[in-house]
């Protein structure tokens, strides 16, 4: 939800081509506008419009600012608060052209303030809540002359959620970023070079040593020096750990695909493997804490919300309890009157930042209940680490797709690795029975490498004969709905189809009026204990004159005798492989998401009006 960068250096460099690059490297935060600032000889140079970067890079040379200016702030947009315009756009700036900001968030009090300001002579000239913050710290620095303390003073008065990065014209080496509940990180080339971003990959080319900014602190970034200080106390600086970021830049780059959705979905099989050594000890950590809990709630957004309906499924197999999944934009609202005491959280988050997921656990953790919080991030330092009782990272490396894949993944091993974990806990299964178990597990990587190897012509020609169906739906029973919702939330995504995952039983109660002959359905039908009855519902389809897709394992012969069309995963299908379905199978419903964008020219990497990181309610 917007994306931040800024860059203050010693170095003789082209400060607006680094700043355009910082930008595309987090354009998956929002694409609907961009603007860049840099200063110079105490004043101000800013290029900004509506659209895409590369777009408006071609009409206002992003990259051509004055040779000697070596501070600048970069914005890319996802518009909240006014329509996505050029004067919307960041920065914003005061009413003397001096004070420029770049914000990722919304402040919920803005209509206040900026009736306060008018009434004080300040000139809005946006409609977005962020123009207030110049205008306030322009107010502040009449009072007192220190741009430190103006700042302080104006982010006291807001209230909602910000990551905002401040430069002054006449503070010729000085960038201020501030933040509450917007991610914001500090990047830095000792003695040279200083970057925030709301996101590492931005900065990532030149370091990866960093500092992960909390609620309420406030930087003071210098070339190549950073200062941190609490809004509330600015007067001592204070002490911040630096931390150094395993991931290449490689991985945050297309690297010969096309697109990155595509990139990281072959990346699958490496991001699998790169999370299974998470370790011993905090899985078990993670498994004892379960054990421990009178009550287990799951909750996550989007694509990880479905990698916690898979992941449920894993590990009540072998937990024996029952673990209640509620989407966290409507688990405050759920459990209002019946969150119970020792009850435990699992939360999961690609970014770690979904501020509906972020309240949900701060609601249920400041209960009087005492509840805990396991959380499941691909994101160090991310917000919803800093509010658990324990975290398990995934390694899925950078994720630039707007559309999650290679993290659905990796969610699902990382919850799996708990469940078998919870298995040599409790001993219900031989030692034998979760060696099986693991090994079906470590085997996915290869599955997934070899379907993508081979099967990628059939995909493009399902995609192709799909053409003319504008919907349909992706049916299963049991786990596999889990793959079927995320299916189908890929094709809608990136290919704008409304291609519904639904349950193969309770179609017949309604979406079933919908099969005229031809109609396409795409069966989920991995070989689990509901394969029989699904032939059943596929049945139903069928004799209305349903086309039948299926999606089986390599041996299948029954369903796929049924079908027009069959995909099939390489893998066996006994029941320790059959339980880790959802990894195995997703790649060929992320495929055809992928194809069927390209075959509406889409561009699957940002697709329309959605942003990677969701920070609003
Ligand atoms: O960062 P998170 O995993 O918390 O994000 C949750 C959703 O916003 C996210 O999964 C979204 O649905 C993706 N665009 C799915 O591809």
């Amino acid at each position: 939800m917007c994306g931040i960068f800024g860059i203050v250096s010693r170095k003789d460099i082209n400060i607006g081509k680094i700043a355009l690059e910082g930008i595309k490297r987090l354009e998956y935060r929002g694409y609907d506008s961009c603007g860049i600032v840099t200063q110079y000889d105490s004043k101000l140079f800013v290029k900004k419009d509506a659209g895409k970067i590369d777009v408006i890079h071609k009409k206002l040379k992003l990259d051509e600012f004055p040779n000697e200016s070596k501070l600048a702030l970069a914005h890319t947009r996802w518009a909240t608060h006014g329509a996505p315009t050029k004067i919307n756009s960041h920065p914003h700036l005061d009413c003397n052209d001096k004070i420029a900001v770049i914000h990722n968030g919304i402040l919920e009090n803005f209509i206040e303030l900026r009736e306060e300001l008018l009434s004080k002579g300040h000139i809005f000239k946006s409609e977005t809540d962020t123009e207030i913050i110049p205008h306030l710290i322009e107010d502040n620095l009449k009072t007192n002359g220190d741009l430190k303390i103006a700042v302080a003073n104006a982010i006291k008065k807001c209230i909602g959620a910000y990551g905002l990065a401040i430069c002054h014209a006449d503070y010729p080496d000085t960038i201020i970023a501030v933040r509450r509940e917007s991610p914001l990180i500090i990047g830095i080339e000792d003695g040279k070079t200083t970057y925030c971003a709301s996101d590492i990959p931005a900065f990532l080319p030149y370091t990866n040593k960093c500092y992960i900014l909390e609620d309420d602190e406030m930087a003071i970034l210098k070339a190549g020096t950073v200062e941190f200080y609490d809004v509330n106390n600015i007067s001592v600086p204070k002490q911040k750990e630096i931390q150094k970021i395993d991931w290449s830049i490689k991985a945050a780059e297309k690297g010969g695909y096309k697109h990155f959705m595509l990139k990281e979905i072959y990346e699958e099989p490496t991001a699998l493997r790169q999370t299974m050594k998470i370790s011993n000890d905090s899985l078990k950590d993670f498994a004892e804490t379960l054990l421990s809990a009178e009550r287990i709630y799951i909750t996550a957004a989007g694509t990880s919300f479905y990698a916690a309906l898979a992941g449920k499924f894993i590990i009540t197999k072998f937990l024996g309890k029952y673990i209640q999944a509620i989407e966290c934009s409507e688990f405050k609202i759920e459990l209002e009157n019946s969150l119970e005491e020792n009850s435990i959280i699992i939360a999961i988050s690609q970014s770690g930042e979904t501020i509906d997921l972020i309240e949900a656990i701060r609601w249920a953790k400041e209960s009087k209940q005492r509840v805990k919080v396991l959380s499941i991030t691909n994101i160090v330092g991310s917000t919803i680490t800093r509010h658990s009782d324990k975290v398990l990272i995934t390694q899925a490396g950078p994720e630039i797709g707007v559309a999650a894949t290679k993290t659905f993944v990796t969610q699902i091993l990382a919850q799996s690795l708990v469940a078998l974990e919870i298995a040599k806990l409790i001993r219900t299964e031989s030692n034998d029975e979760i060696q099986k178990y693991y090994n079906a597990l470590y085997s996915t990587p290869k599955v997934i490498e070899n379907f993508l190897e081979k099967n990628i012509d059939l995909i493009k020609y399902i995609v192709r004969s799909l053409e003319k169906n504008l919907n349909f739906f992706f049916l299963a029973r049991g786990i596999s709905i889990a793959t079927a919702k995320e299916g189908g939330l890929k094709l809608k995504e990136v290919a704008c189809r409304f291609i519904e995952g639904y349950s193969a039983a309770h179609a017949k109660h309604g979406p079933i009026s919908l099969v005229r002959e031809g109609y396409p359905i795409i069966f989920i039908a991995p070989p689990d204990n509901t394969y029989e009855r699904l032939i059943g519902n596929l049945m139903e389809f069928k004799s209305r004159g349903g086309k039948i897709i299926s999606l089986v394992v390599k041996e299948d012969k029954k369903i796929a005798d049924l079908s027009d069309i069959t995909i099939r995963i390489p893998q066996p299908g006994d029941k320790y492989h059959t339980l880790f379905s959802p990894i195995t199978f997703i790649p060929a419903l992320q495929l055809l998401a992928y194809y069927a964008a390209l075959e509406h020219n889409l561009d699957p990497d940002k697709p329309l009006n959605l942003a990677k990181t969701v920070t609003v309610h």
